[in-house]
């Protein structure tokens, strides 16, 4: 698989099982919507953009599944449609790229797929263009030295399609020679900074540390933190972030320590049909992620658990979010005519 982490081959979705690594590179082939369910639900493909993309491509298998002789039945797409777009409930990126390509389905198949791959070309260009204004925006705010970053889960090529979010930041900043080093949280309990994003570090030859989710606090504490960088899932009309669960912990602390906090996002993460961050669902997951660490058990089995997969960070605690566009200056205006009719839609 070349840069890119997803592709469209031959009437399949081709993209990499994350559950798999950091130790095997595994591709992941996909041809059926209760396919995609399954990996988006088991985290197989992840990351608020890559799971967008991937829903987008989820309608299409839908409509090559539900066509007979070139007829699509409108109803059964709709459906399954909805399936894809409910698999998980606090990325607004999914149900953005599955009513993108539903949208085109009055104009048959190959319209639809012609969206699906738009979408994954454009995932490219816009991360680019955040992760530059990111990076323009963190030099800005810590002029002094080689910069020392702390990010949380994985924003990188294999949470988005390609470059990333917050990890293309990271990513410009260390081509510029602007990066002394990144401290990445391991992201309990399923260890996204460290399976994912330590690997992509590695890839990249960027200089890294990993320590655990409680010693975040005590590095901006001790080791000279300069930002701490994220991405998100959810951005609301108040400029709320629904991230990973334990970004709002980082932005508490960072605030304490003056610290900027800076958010990384395409415009598709952006919800401002929803007016604040009271109103994000966010997704529960099972108590056997929490009760066991791999798969060893670390817990009485039938302990009750609270495993919310994400945190909402409310918008006082947010130095800057950033999008393809810049520094969002008013998180509740569309910036461009397609984005407010999308953001209609949900
Ligand atoms: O549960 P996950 O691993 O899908 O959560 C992912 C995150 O929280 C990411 O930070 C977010 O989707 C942004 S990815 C560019």
């Amino acid at each position: 698989m070349d840069e890119n982490s997803i592709a469209w081959v031959e009437g399949a979705l081709v993209t990499i099982d994350q559950r798999a690594l950091p130790h095997e590179l595994r591709e992941l082939r996909i041809t059926t919507v209760d396919d995609l369910i399954d990996a988006i639900t088991a985290l197989a493909i992840r990351g608020a953009p890559a799971i967008g993309v991937s829903g987008a491509f989820g309608v299409v298998i839908a409509a090559l599944t539900h066509s007979t002789a070139g007829v699509v039945d409108t109803e059964r797409v709709t459906a399954e449609a909805h399936r894809i777009a409910d698999a998980r409930p606090t990325a607004v990126n999914l149900a953005w790229g599955v009513r993108r390509t539903l949208a085109k389905l009055p104009q048959g198949v190959q319209a639809m797929l012609d969206e699906a791959l738009e979408m994954l070309a454009e995932d490219g260009r816009v991360n680019l263009a955040a992760a530059t204004h990111a990076a323009d925006l963190v030099q800005r705010l810590c002029p002094a030295r080689p910069l020392r970053i702390l990010t949380h889960c994985n924003t990188g090529r294999l949470a988005t399609t390609a470059v990333g979010t917050a990890l293309g930041a990271l990513n410009v900043l260390h081509q510029r020679g602007a990066l002394a080093e990144v401290i990445v949280d391991e992201t309990r309990p399923l260890l996204q900074g460290a399976r994912l994003t330590a690997w992509e570090l590695t890839e990249a030859g960027i200089p890294h540390r990993l320590t655990i989710d409680s010693a975040a606090a005590w590095a901006m504490a001790t080791e000279e933190v300069d930002a701490v960088i994220v991405g998100a899932d959810r951005i609301t009309a108040d400029g709320s972030v629904a991230n990973k669960i334990g970004t709002y912990m980082l932005a508490l602390a960072a605030r304490h320590h003056g610290i900027p906090f800076i958010v990384v996002a395409p415009e598709s993460t952006r919800d401002i049909a929803t007016a604040s961050g009271r109103d994000i669902v966010v997704e529960q997951r099972g108590a056997h992620e929490v009760t066991g660490f791999g798969s060893v058990a670390t817990a009485l089995d039938g302990t009750r658990t609270f495993n919310p997969a994400f945190d909402v960070t409310p918008p006082e605690l947010v130095t800057a979010v950033v999008t393809e566009f810049g520094v969002l200056e008013s998180p509740g205006e569309a910036r461009t005519a397609a984005d407010a009719q999308t953001q209609r839609m949900y």
